[in-house]
């Protein structure tokens, strides 16, 4: 088996990418087409895990303001002028796939970032993966209440990181 590389995502792995996040995420359903509109917006931000027995994982993000949270399973409708973060909206691996694989893709998402002159990643960590986050970097934000309304549709536990990248 040939080992599992990132690609970019191209429009034909959406149904991948979906049956991926309805298995991983069953608690936090997002319609296809909303995963889709992220990778139409920002092809760069968005990456599958592929092997030679197809997609196992992928990773989505796309440039967006910080301390602004887009709701879940809602369209984006347009990236915002003058963005200051890239936004990592999900990562997701098949568990058989996982073991420190996650490294290698937001090491495109920094270089994607100095490409476009951005210098801060930001993310909502779910599932108590904040301890996976710290080790890459990101630190959490200590929420008031209007990033809680704003996390409330991540579930319980959500919490919003930034990791600052330093500027070329
Ligand atoms: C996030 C993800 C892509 C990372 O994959 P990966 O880079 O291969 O990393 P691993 O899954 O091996 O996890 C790395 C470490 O984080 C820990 N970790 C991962 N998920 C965790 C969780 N939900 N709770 C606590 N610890 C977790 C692992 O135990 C591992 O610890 P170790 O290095 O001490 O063994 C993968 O765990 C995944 O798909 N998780 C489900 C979806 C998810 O939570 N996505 C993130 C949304 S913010």
């Amino acid at each position: 088996m040939s080992k599992p590389h990132w690609r970019p995502a191209r429009a034909s792995d959406l149904a991948a990418i979906s049956a991926i996040a309805a298995r991983i995420h069953p608690a936090l359903p997002e319609r296809a087409e909303v995963l889709g509109e992220k990778m139409r917006l920002c092809p760069d931000g968005c990456s599958v895990l592929d092997t030679d027995q197809g997609i196992v994982g992928y990773g989505l993000a796309h440039p967006w303001m910080r301390y602004r949270i887009p709701p879940l399973d809602g369209f984006l409708r347009g990236l915002p002028d003058g963005a200051d973060c890239l936004y990592v909206h999900d990562v997701a691996v098949l568990p058989d796939f996982r073991g420190g694989v996650v490294r290698a893709y937001v090491a495109e998402i920094e270089t994607l970032a100095g490409a476009s002159g951005i210098t801060t990643l930001a993310l909502v960590s779910v599932y108590g993966t904040r301890l996976l986050w710290e080790r890459m970097g990101f630190r959490t934000l200590t929420a008031d209440a209007e990033l809680r309304a704003k996390l409330a549709s991540y579930g319980d536990g959500a919490t919003y990181m930034l990791r600052e990248l330093a500027a070329r």
